[in-house]
């Protein structure tokens, strides 16, 4: 097997042992809060990774494209929700994979329902609730979220799986009782909702929230019934400064070369750039902003107090130190999601030892 001072970069290592390690903790979380645990793997878009999950005894998967229900849908996944509203232009796609296995969507318009309504083939469907994220969902205090909850639960084509919401809005954060507070607004919205339908006659089987810092801070989940965080996999540098894990956690790094440096300047380049880490700035809250941190020592999970990338373009990236040309560096992303999903593949690593590599399914 190779070492990783053997790999041509920009590479994506995945630590074998911490993505393990925790992939048993979300698993035993969801067990000791009395929920299902439905992982969102548009974090690694990886089969082996969902592989691990689903032998943790994961219920089904979330996915945020087609692409990704289809990859998994083909190596045996057989219960998938597509947790993004529904794209009216890909509805042949919807009936082509509701046809192999459990496809569950989700909708908060009544032109959605109605489209799948009129597909010609029994799908499931959840209702989108906003817990507070305004982002998509419906208002559950509104009438028009009681009248679709109502089109589901009676269309006859329709099998109404229940209510779902995501709790983004955990991630501004910024104290831990902030995120607390999101976390208990989505499962107290959820759980409220569920009630005034049940109160009006409509069954609602289940309630789905979810987010990683939510559920790193939950201690209560009475009246929910799954959860779908999909960050905790690989943790980064953002759920770092939110409280949700250590550094010793995040699973992914990027490992770069520095490529340029010149006499008396103050900065190096190296060949991580904007399509190695994305564009993602990182948490407000970090004592300074950057685009990726670097560590000074991988094994003891300590960053470098001095050196960090400061800007990115599509292929450069800039650091705030004036290292030698030809040294490697070893990148803690912002945001992992993104990061993995600049690559094609994984270099899995035990140690300095690189002993598999698994494919990322990135299409759309
Ligand atoms: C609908 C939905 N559910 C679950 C998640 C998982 O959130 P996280 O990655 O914070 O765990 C996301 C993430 O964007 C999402 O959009």
């Amino acid at each position: 097997m190779p070492g990783i001072a053997e790999l041509p970069t920009p590479a994506l290592l995945l630590d074998l042992d911490v993505l393990d390690a925790n992939l048993r903790w979300m698993a035993d979380r969801a067990t000791q809060l009395g929920v299902a645990l439905r992982p969102h793997i548009k974090t690694h878009k990886c089969i082996e990774v969902g592989r691990l999950q689903r032998d943790l005894g994961a219920r089904g998967v979330t996915v945020s494209t087609l692409a990704e229900a289809s990859a998994f849908a083909a190596h045996g996944f057989d219960d998938i929700t597509w947790a993004f509203p529904v794209i009216p232009s890909r509805l042949e796609e919807v009936r082509a994979l509701a046809e192999r296995v459990t496809l569950r969507l989700v909708v908060d318009s009544p032109e959605a329902v109605a489209a799948l309504a009129n597909l010609g083939v029994r799908l499931h469907v959840w209702l989108k609730v906003d817990c507070g994220y305004h982002r998509a969902g419906v208002d559950p205090a509104s009438p028009d979220a009681v009248r679709l909850a109502e089109r589901l639960a009676t269309a006859p084509t329709l099998e109404f799986d229940g209510i779902l919401s995501h709790s983004g809005h955990a991630y501004a954060g910024p104290t831990r009782a902030e995120v607390r507070h999101a976390a208990e607004e989505e499962r107290d919205t959820m759980a409220g909702f569920a009630g005034d339908l049940r109160e009006r006659g409509i069954r609602v089987p289940a309630v789905s929230v979810g987010s990683t810092p939510a559920m790193c801070v939950i201690d209560d989940l009475t009246g929910v019934t799954e959860v779908r965080p999909g960050n905790y996999a690989f943790f980064d540098y953002t759920q770092v400064l939110l409280g949700s894990c250590g550094v010793r956690n995040c699973a992914l790094t990027v490992l770069a070369t520095v490529i340029s440096s010149q006499p008396g300047a103050v900065h190096a380049v190296c060949d991580a750039g904007a399509l190695a880490l994305s564009k993602d700035g990182g948490h407000p809250t970090a004592p300074e902003p950057g685009m990726g941190e670097i560590f000074a020592d991988y094994e003891t999970g300590s960053l470098s107090p001095d050196t960090r990338l400061t800007s990115l373009s599509q292929e450069h990236g800039r650091l705030s130190a004036a290292l030698p040309v030809g040294s490697r560096i070893r990148i803690l992303p912002n945001h992992s999601c993104l990061t993995a999903a600049c690559f094609d593949a994984y270099h899995v690593v035990r140690g300095d030892t690189v002993v598999d590599e698994w494919r990322i399914r990135r299409e759309r």
